[in-house]
């Protein structure tokens, strides 16, 4: 039987999910690949500490650089995360020669451009399905299945830890801090959760995505990037009362009139969003994730599944390192090329952006101010489509009157929203939620 040679760096819960499946599902891989995956070495911080799962002692090293020296390792999987460890261990071992399966979206969406440049040169391959939704086949399915389409958008749930929150609060009327605690009590938030209910996260993985459906270089800081933690219930109480789920999306479209290409114009963009209650998407519950394509041949297409966690993650990773075992055993590495370095993709500006808007004002209940508010928006070019108002609690207390808008440009709405907000009758700053009709 034939060998594959593999080190792994990392051994936490994705690096463990990794050796776990590899030993579980030995038999069928091998039968799939025609060969056997050993594991050579295993680089960790703390060679001492309790693993959740059982290896040979004599494979553990704290030195990543042996893997990129070991001869009989062919591909480095790279389960470490973060960006600078992760990028000397990554750029050395492409320059060795060597093969490289990642799940570290960070380390792509900020060095990809670096790391692929390297990995052409070199003629290896670079895997990283588990960098975007875990276990949830969307790399493959850009790279690959839909590689005879020409996608028009992309529409994620790719944040477990929000979505987890957000159902929360949509189905128990909690308030975010609420919801957020129990998301960290059940382990589906860090005890740092800023990455995730920023954005941020999901931004890192929508710039895979857009680089890969479009050809974008696009850089996480430059992706409008809107988190949850300005969320109120009452948002999700108005988002039922007018047909709407309010999830964190991540977005990515061709942004040319009717979605056309407008000289390689998209748009990129992470915030929350009211979408139609009967939207594939707003069935997406909890923990887990969901990415709608669509593309111009064969439609929409919706992957869903578990996008964290140590095995659904380690599954992605190693049908990577199958895959990319596939090629080194017939000597095609390169066989899916890789995203190019170079790119006529722009990034539409946010200002320019249009989409239609959910406003919440906080009003003191005096006659005129609907009529003076609708005449403000009316002045920018904006359109309303419905309008409510709550009864206040008590005499005197400001209310909150919400509108929907049609689609406006963002610049208009931003600069209607500072004029109104300056307006003595506006008891607090406007908030918007942006819908998205998907
Ligand atoms: N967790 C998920 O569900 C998930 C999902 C998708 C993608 N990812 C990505 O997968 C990667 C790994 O995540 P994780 O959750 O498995 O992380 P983790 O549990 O914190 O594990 C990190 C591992 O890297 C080791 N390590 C850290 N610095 C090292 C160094 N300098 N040299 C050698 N080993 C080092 C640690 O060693 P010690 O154990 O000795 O401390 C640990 O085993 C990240 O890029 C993450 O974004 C994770």
């Amino acid at each position: 039987m034939r060998e594959v040679g593999i080190g792994i760096a990392g051994f936490g819960t994705v690096g463990g999910g990794v050796i776990s499946i590899l030993r579980s599902h030995a038999r069928e891989i091998e039968a799939r690949l025609g060969a056997r995956i050993v594991v050579r070495r295993v680089a960790v911080r703390d060679p001492e500490k309790e693993r959740m799962v059982d290896l040979d002692r004599s494979l553990l090293t704290t030195r990543y650089q042996d893997l990129v020296a070991d001869p009989t390792v062919q591909v480095v999987v790279e389960l470490v995360g973060g960006t600078t460890e992760a990028r000397s261990l990554v750029l050395a071992a492409l320059a060795a020669g060597k093969h490289v399966v990642t799940a570290n979206k960070a380390l792509l969406a900020f060095h990809g451009e670096e790391i692929f440049r390297l990995a052409e040169e070199k003629g290896v391959d670079v895997y990283y399905e588990g960098a975007v939704a875990g276990g949830v086949p969307v790399i493959r399915t850009l790279r690959e299945a839909l590689a005879s389409d020409r996608i028009q958008a992309i529409h994620g749930i790719v944040n477990g830890t929000t979505n987890y929150i957000l159902t929360s609060m949509a189905e128990k009327g909690e308030p975010l801090a609420t919801a957020l605690a129990e998301a960290q009590r059940l382990g589906y938030a860090e005890a740092d959760p800023t990455l995730d209910v920023s954005g941020g996260d999901a931004a890192q993985k929508l710039c895979l995505l857009a680089q890969l459906a479009f050809g974008a270089r696009v850089a996480p800081q430059d992706v409008l990037t809107e988190g949850i933690m300005g969320l109120l219930p009452e948002d999700f109480a108005w988002a039922k009362e007018f047909g709407y789920a309010l999830k964190l999306l991540a977005v990515a479209r061709r942004s040319g009139p009717n979605g056309g290409d407008a000289g390689g114009l998209i748009e990129a963009r992470v915030h929350p969003a009211f979408i139609p209650r009967d939207s594939m998407l707003a069935g997406v519950r909890g923990a887990m994730n969901a990415v709608l394509l669509h593309s111009e041949a064969l439609g929409p297409t919706l992957l869903f599944g578990q996008g964290a966690g140590a095995m659904p993650t380690g599954s992605a990773v190693v049908a990577d390192i199958i895959d990319l075992s596939r090629n080194l055993l017939s000597g095609s590495p390169g066989r899916v090329p890789l995203p190019p370095a170079t790119s006529t993709v722009r990034l539409r500006s946010h200002a320019e952006i249009r989409t239609a808007y959910y406003l919440c004002f906080s009003v003191k209940d005096t006659p005129g101010v609907l009529a003076r508010i609708a005449a403000t928006l009316a002045g920018r070019g904006i359109s309303i489509a419905a309008v409510q108002q709550r009864e206040h609690e008590e005499e005197g207390a400001p209310v909150a009157l919400v509108i929907v808008t049609h689609q406006a440009r963002e610049a208009d709405l931003k600069a209607a929203i500072r004029e109104i907000d300056a307006y003595e009758t506006t008891a607090a700053p406007t908030r918007l939620i942006r819908i998205e009709q998907v």
